[in-house]
């Protein structure tokens, strides 16, 4: 397994639309285990393809306190919400930047599993927050883009001037 490299916002390769992955094969599974690696390693609850630099639809994600709940969700798609929870929310590739976003509080997703075998999970609360903050990831979106233009800038402004002085 390797660790790969994160991108930071605001690089615009974070803006990728990521595309469905057509076989799940070895390829993909070597992809899913760094991403775990990766994601545990930084350390996070979730990491999307699109992260790393890969525009595939795939993402990982561990909400448990001891890293026991590995879930690799391919090409996932929402086919339920509702409800409404706002909640803080940060982003390994926006290190330092806690936000709260509302999102909806329950959701159903269906994907399928490093087997290429589909599931269909139903998910409240912090699980559902991240799975809908991964999936955004997928098409292009990162969190701070539902804040406000004055907030967005902030952090731009924040996340260049850090990554300035670490290189
Ligand atoms: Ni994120």
């Amino acid at each position: 397994m390797a660790l790969l490299p994160i991108l930071h916002y605001p690089d615009p390769r974070l803006h990728t639309r990521a595309t469905p992955i057509k076989t799940v094969d070895a390829t993909i599974r070597k992809l899913a285990a760094d991403m775990a690696e990766t994601m545990y390693a930084a350390p996070g609850i979730g990491l999307a393809a699109t992260q790393v630099n890969q525009h595939l639809r795939m993402v990982v994600i561990d909400v448990s306190d001891d890293k026991s709940e590995l879930l690799t969700f391919i090409n996932p798609e929402l086919i339920e919400k509702s409800g409404e929870c706002e909640g803080e929310e940060g982003c390994l590739s926006v290190p330092g930047i806690y936000e709260t976003v509302k999102r909806a509080s329950h959701i159903v997703v269906r994907a399928l599993n490093v087997d290429g075998k589909e599931f269909v999970l139903a998910a409240d609360d912090l699980l559902a927050v991240c799975i809908q903050h991964e999936m955004d990831h997928l098409d292009g979106k990162v969190f701070v883009e539902y804040l406000s233009r004055l907030k967005q800038t902030r952090i731009k402004a924040k996340l260049i001037k850090q990554s300035r002085e670490t290189f």
